[in-house]
């Protein structure tokens, strides 16, 4: 056994430790193809597997995994791969959403329940990163992310393409810009290789946050799926969970407050997705940091966004990795007093060792401090009678003209209600109109949909018109742009004052003044409080009712009441 682990006693001794029936029970049965010191005190490493056939972005991580294994066994312990729930972003029905805290029990007990020491985290598609870091943070054991990287570049016709270029060629067949045909040739153009979606849409956006956490190796984020150097970053991070794990670096040392901070803050410098803040919220509270939807506003307001990927910007994650990447970004928020420069990360290095002399080899894709894509591109929270618990919009994503705008509301009381009506030529709408859709909240849809960015009348899009205010109870995909206020809390389901607004309703946006006001008097509001009923929930029972019954809203990131907090990784008692 490696001098390294000399007098330390892991957590997996309590199964394969003793020399009893029970111990050869362990003993035999997970042994039976490894050599008999496999189980003479060496930690033992879980690698959490995302992998599935339904989850095209993830499908190279059975071939990761083994390269996370090469690490760990040079590093002198011993890797046992692990499946957990998988979910594929554009597949998984209702949303991949109202799956995410499923996964993350699916994580947490699976760790806890297992001879685990420590953990390799192989995430990709959306809502698999969150979901495994908040399982892995409820056990708080040492733990490290691979990400899965980004697919390659699309190419369509000479031109690259990403997946943000759907909502626009969609918009581009209702106006009559491109035919039906035109669309179906794109499609095999657009996925060239597994990965994730390959604009800083929400899967891009969760590696930045892990490595911003501190949770991931130096371009964990940034090299491309089927780069050969993502395979050497896996081997490195089996390397290194190893040594975690004999230095009893939990998770808990590298989820800090000021990792938090880091990662809000990256977020804002990279235009990255508003999913990120629920997400951040569940994770915070898995691991016990304070951490509010204000915090969001406060901290990102200063910082500019400095990466130029679509779709804020013009590049791909791709391009993103040849130009520099994530590190320089990183240095350039320190060298402004925007990075807490000793927060911890995985390597053991500090955040600032990592990225000081970081280069950047692409100015117009990773962008100096004095020649930002947004000058002030966090996320804006905004408050007000129609979301007095916050609302969020991405002005990196938004119209500049729409920052400030008063206009008439136009109302969908449902995402079905809004299919009906919004390709009626006879719906009375204009440019200047604010579409509101209800119901699309946590408990409402259920699951929260990515329905926000809701596509605007074929008739306002013929005129040349590219993008309305849009306020809802919903998210958005990452990939999605425009003027669109989401994550309307209280949401209408639960009796929100969106669940209030009428057709014909005044409402006033000023993102500058963080504030969305529906001007209705409180006396007119309580009448209709009044007689307002809740919808009835298209809940089946099953896993969809624990949900509803125990999701709490999107200002504190829509985990279950009971799955907040750190519940260790205590010994369960054996049952032989
Ligand atoms: Fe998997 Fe976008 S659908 S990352």
């Amino acid at each position: 056994m490696d001098a390294k682990f000399a007098g330390k006693t892991f957590r997996s001794r309590a199964w394969f430790g003793k020399r009893d029936k029970d111990g050869f029970i362990h003993r035999s049965w997970l042994g039976r193809t490894l050599p008999l010191d496999a189980f003479d005190g060496r930690p033992i490493i879980g690698i959490c597997n995302t992998w599935s056939e339904l989850t095209p972005c993830n499908a190279h991580f059975r071939v990761i995994a083994e390269h996370v294994k090469r690490g760990v066994w040079e590093a002198g312990a011993v890797p046992f791969e692990f499946p957990v729930t998988s979910l594929g972003e554009t597949s998984v029905r209702p949303t991949a959403m109202l799956w995410r805290n499923l996964v993350s029990m699916d994580v947490e007990e699976s760790i806890r329940a297992n001879p685990i020491d420590g953990v390799v985290l192989l995430c990709g598609c959306d809502k698999t990163t969150p979901a495994l870091i908040m399982g892995a943070a409820s056990c708080d054991v040492p733990a490290i992310v691979v990400s899965g990287g980004s697919m390659l570049n699309g190419k369509y016709r000479g031109e690259t393409i990403g997946v943000s270029h759907i909502w626009k060629f969609a918009e581009d067949v209702k106006a009559g810009r491109m035919t039906e045909q035109e669309l179906v040739d794109a499609e095999p153009c657009m996925s060239r290789s597994t990965g994730t979606c390959a604009v800083m849409g929400t899967a891009n956006t969760m590696a930045i946050v892990v490595d911003a956490l501190g949770l991931g190796l130096p371009r964990n984020a940034e090299i491309p799926a089927v780069d050969s150097r993502r395979y050497a970053l896996a081997h490195e991070a089996g390397r290194r969970i190893v040594d975690m794990v004999a230095e009893d670096v939990r998770i808990s040392k590298i989820l800090t407050r000021e990792a938090f901070e880091n990662a809000i803050r990256v977020n804002g410098a990279v235009g990255g997705s508003t999913n990120a803040v629920i997400h951040l919220l569940a994770m915070a509270g898995r691991v016990g940091v304070p951490l509010s939807l204000d915090d969001w506003d406060r901290l990102g307001r200063e910082v500019p966004t400095l990466a130029n990927i679509m779709p804020s910007g013009t590049y791909m994650m791709e391009d993103f990795y040849y130009a520099g990447g994530l590190l320089p970004i990183m240095r350039t928020l320190g060298e402004h007093g925007l990075l807490h420069k000793d927060a911890l990360t995985v390597s053991g290095a500090s955040q600032w060792d990592t990225c000081k002399d970081a280069p950047t080899y692409d100015a117009g894709i990773v962008r100096p401090w004095d020649n930002p894509l947004v000058a002030h591109g966090g996320i804006a929270v905004l408050r007000g009678n129609l979301v007095p618990n916050g609302g969020v919009l991405k002005p990196s994503a938004a119209s500049p003209h729409l920052m400030q705008h008063r206009g008439r509301a136009v109302v969908f009381e449902s995402i079905e209600h809004y299919k009906q009506r919004i390709n009626d030529p006879a719906l009375d709408v204009d440019p200047s109109c604010i579409l509101v859709l209800k119901n699309c909240g946590p408990k409402g849809y259920p699951g929260m949909a990515e329905v926000g960015n809701m596509g605007l009348p074929p008739k306002i899009l013929q005129q040349g018109i590219e993008d309305m205010v849009r306020i809802s109870d919903a998210r958005m995909s990452g990939t999605a742009y425009g003027t669109v206020v989401l994550h309307a809390s209280p949401e209408a389901a639960m009796g929100g004052p969106l669940a209030l607004v009428r057709d014909g309703d005044m409402i006033a946006l000023d993102v500058e003044a963080r504030t969305l006001h529906l001007e209705v008097d409180d006396a007119e509001l309580a009448c209709r409080r009044k007689s307002w009923k809740p919808p009835v929930l298209p809940v089946p029972g099953g896993y969809q009712q624990l949900y509803v019954d125990h999701v709490s809203q999107a200002d504190t990131g829509a985990d279950f009441d009971f799955l907040v907090g750190c519940r260790g990784h205590d010994i369960a008692r054996e049952s032989h």
